[in-house]
Parts: C-alpha cells; structure tokens; sequence
C-alpha cells in the first residue's frame, strides 16, 4: 500500500493531504529511514513512525501538525523566530534547511540549536524594537521570508503590527495565539476560537488573514490543556 494511504489507513493522520505533507517534510520513517515519496510501497511488516517527537521541544511538534496543511518550501529562507526559548520552532525550520534568527530575552536554547551552523541567537526584547534592529543590522539583514511568533504571556497587539517592517510582499507571519496567558486560566476550543475572532479583527486591518485554526496539539497550562490557534497572515496588499 503506498505511503500516504497506510498513514490515513492506520489512522496516524486525518487525510491523505495531511500525510502527504508530513512525508515531503521529512517527518515519515520505514523501517528507520526517512522517505520522501508519498507513493512509496509499504509492506504489511514495515515498521512506519512519524518522527514529530525529535523536535526540541513540544514547540517544533505543534508547528509540524500546523504547517503540513500548507505546501511551503523552506530551504534556504530567512526565517525570523521570535520567542524561541528552546528552540522548538527553530527546530523545524532548521531541519527543512532554513536559515533561522532566533530571538529571545532569555538564553534557554537547546545547546543542538544553538550550535547549528544556520542558526543565529539575538538576545533581545522584541518591544524595544530600535535596539533589536540595530542587532539585527550587525548581521545585515532586516527582511525574512518568515516570521513566526511564540511568546505566551505578552499581548500580540503590543508588536505584532511593528513586524511588518521585517516583511516583504511574499512573507509569511505565523503567530500562536495563546488566549490561556491572556485571560490566566485554562480556555477551551470554543472560547479559545471566539477570543481569536476578536484578534483578527484587528489583524486584518494591516494583515490579510490568510489562515487561523486551532492547534492540535494544545498547551499545558497549571496541568490542564488550554486551547491555542495558529494564524497564518501575509502583507495587505
Ligand atoms: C512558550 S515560549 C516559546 C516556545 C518556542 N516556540 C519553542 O517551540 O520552543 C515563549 C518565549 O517567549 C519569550 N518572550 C516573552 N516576551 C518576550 C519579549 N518581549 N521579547 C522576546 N522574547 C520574549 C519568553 O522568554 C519565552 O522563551
């Protein structure tokens, strides 16, 4: 049976799109190789895992689940990771051959990122925006194919507007929204959604929307899972 379908057959993944963009990823190993071809032959005995758990953190896990819905090339692209504690994010683009600017106001990165030729630490707070672009000029750059951004406890609205400035027209926003810090207690899907409605109104003002749904995966907040959403938001033209 080919790969994608054993995927969905066994019911590791929903669809067969799903599947497919997990193997093109890298995500998908037979007998413990990483294959690339979603057509690929399975065999009844072959011993098939989706490897999402070698990200450095829960992190890289619930970028993968969200990202496979899209079709994005990440090789050799700039990408900008605001927030990256561990590394859990970085670590996803850094294993699809992206060149990754990590930034945080702490220094907590897994010592395999930090050591990652294509990975670049900036040690900066990102509402004291003068200061971590003149960091950012030391290493000439200032605009990036992609930005993600995961910063639990500070509101969006104080600088998610700011970043445009690192964007061109083909730029990517990816923004975990994390109501739970918001309103300091565990939310679920239905107010977790309601709640990001109400922030992408005020995204579309400067953004065009171009996704937004919950995580899978949801985050762990005093021991509960609370519900997070992802929104996927490009310049308006
Ligand atoms: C939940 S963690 C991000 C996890 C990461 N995406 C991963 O996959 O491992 C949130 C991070 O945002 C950082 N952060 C919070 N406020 C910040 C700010 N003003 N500037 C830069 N980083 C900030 C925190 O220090 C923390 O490391």
């Amino acid at each position: 049976m080919r790969l994608d379908r054993f995927l969905v057959d066994k019911k590791l993944v929903k669809s067969r799109s799903k599947a497919q963009n997990l193997i093109s990823l890298g995500l998908v190993k037979v007998n413990g190789n990483v294959i690339l071809k979603s057509a690929y032959e399975v065999k009844p005995d072959n011993d098939v895992e989706i490897t999402q758990g070698t990200f450095v953190s829960r992190g890289g896990y619930k970028l993968v689940n969200f990202l496979s819905r899209f079709d994005f090339d990440f090789n050799q692209k700039l990408v900008l990771d605001i927030g990256c504690s561990t590394g859990g994010f970085s670590d996803f683009f850094l294993k699809n051959n992206a060149k990754v600017f990590g930034v945080d106001v702490n220094d907590v990165l897994d010592k395999s990122i930090k050591e990652n030729e294509n990975f670049t630490f900036v040690k900066a707070n990102i509402l004291d925006l003068n200061d971590f672009e003149d960091k950012l000029k030391k290493h000439n750059v200032s605009k990036f194919d992609f930005i993600s951004v995961d910063v639990s406890n500070l509101r969006l609205e104080y600088f998610i507007f700011d970043l445009k400035e690192f964007m061109h027209e083909n730029s990517y926003l990816i923004v975990l929204f994390k109501p739970a810090y918001v309103l300091n207690k565990s939310v679920d899907d239905e107010l977790a959604l309601s709640l990001a409605e109400e922030l992408k109104g005020k995204l579309a003002k400067s953004f065009e929307v171009v996704s937004f749904e919950l995580s899978e995966l949801k985050g762990k907040v005093k021991n509960q899972g609370s519900s997070e959403v992802f929104f996927l938001l490009k310049l308006k033209k």
